[in-house]
């Protein structure tokens, strides 16, 4: 039986719609865990099929955990979205791994046998703050003996925002938005990182174990073409203007007047970028569309219409 943590987040729920319409698991097969009424109700609409639902949440104990995974013997696990514990440069320990590592050691004690982790696509080590969370999750699963596969997904299709400056779509005022730094990254859409994911776990568990793979389109756009295809969906003219680390923080505290540990997690993600870290040179995700007919959506329509709304 598979379980999948997460599953009424978008991204999980990408995922196990993609299992259960192509029929790639039986859905007596899938237990999947949420943390609350609403998102139970979310995965209620989808259930007509009949799979597990069972409650479990981050601040959870570990024999809740073993309750909500027992009969299961591989896990899908994506990660906690509680950014905040890893603000302020959260210890080894402290950050959103603490609440993975309660779901994983609630797995390793019940007998799962392989787990497939959701981490992103940034090079490992990264530069940035986001991934320090997925680096610790990759090591403790490397240490524990358990088979495993991880899956860093592309950034996913919508949230360009969040690297452009922490654009406010559909109407920001700004025809210049400053970014603390500019490269290509391979931006790829949700419905496609959900289709690819269910074809990984709908596998037989030896052809992924061992493994970590890049989900990305293999088409890279860097934030200056973005803020292009931006231009061309509002008829106005964007730019980026890069500029330094300090001065991106100083502008988005003082005068868009943001969160500044969230502020000062999320930007080191632009030394990332500098790096290249974001562009990746991987086909499984176009071969595993390939396999169904699909094509990667490109970015430009995800702009076009996200803009539209
Ligand atoms: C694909 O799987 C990963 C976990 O391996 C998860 O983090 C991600 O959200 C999934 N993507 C989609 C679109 O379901
Ligand atoms: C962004 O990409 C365009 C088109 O490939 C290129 O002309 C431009 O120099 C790039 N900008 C940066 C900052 O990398
Ligand atoms: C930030 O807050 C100040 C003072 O409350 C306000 O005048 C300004 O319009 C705000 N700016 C943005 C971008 O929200
Ligand atoms: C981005 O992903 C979401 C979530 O799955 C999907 O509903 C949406 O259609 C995608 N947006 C675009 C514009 O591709």
């Amino acid at each position: 039986m598979l379980a999948i943590i997460g599953a009424s987040g978008k991204l999980g729920y990408a995922t196990l719609s993609a299992l259960l319409s192509l029929h790639l698991l039986p859905a007596e097969q899938v237990v999947c865990t949420t943390s609350s009424d609403s998102g139970a109700t979310t995965l209620q609409i989808l259930n007509q099929q009949g799979f597990h639902i069972r409650r479990a949440d981050w601040d959870s104990d570990q024999a809740t955990w073993e309750r909500a995974l027992e009969g299961c013997d591989r896990l899908f696990l994506i990660s906690s979205s509680r950014i905040e514990k890893d603000f302020g440069d959260a210890a080894p320990g402290k950050g959103r791994e603490a609440d993975h590592f309660k779901a994983l050691e609630a797995a390793r004690k019940i007998g799962v046998q392989h787990v497939y982790y959701s981490s992103l696509a940034f090079a490992n080590p990264s530069k940035s703050r986001v991934m320090k969370a997925h680096e610790r999750t990759e090591e403790w699963l490397q240490a524990s003996g358990m088979a495993h596969t991880i899956i860093r997904e592309g950034l996913y299709n919508e949230s360009w925002p969040l690297y452009l400056g922490h654009y406010n779509v559909p109407d920001d005022e700004r025809t210049e938005v400053p970014v603390a730094g500019d490269s290509k990254i391979s931006w790829t859409s949700i419905p496609d990182l959900g289709l690819a994911n269910a074809t990984i776990l709908s596998s037989p568990s030896s052809e992924w174990a061992g493994k970590t793979v890049y989900l990305s389109q293999k088409q890279a756009h860097n934030l200056s073409e973005v803020a292009a295809m931006v231009s061309k969906g509002r008829g106005i003219e964007i730019k980026v203007k890069v500029v330094p680390r300090e001065e991106h923080e100083r502008y988005y505290v003082q005068e868009r007047n943001m969160s500044e540990p969230m502020v000062s997690w999320w930007s080191k993600t632009y030394d990332a970028l500098e790096d290249n870290e974001c562009e990746i040179d991987d086909l499984t995700l176009e071969d595993l569309l390939a396999r169904r007919g699909v094509k990667p959506k490109p970015l430009e329509e995800t702009v076009a219409e996200m803009l539209k709304c």
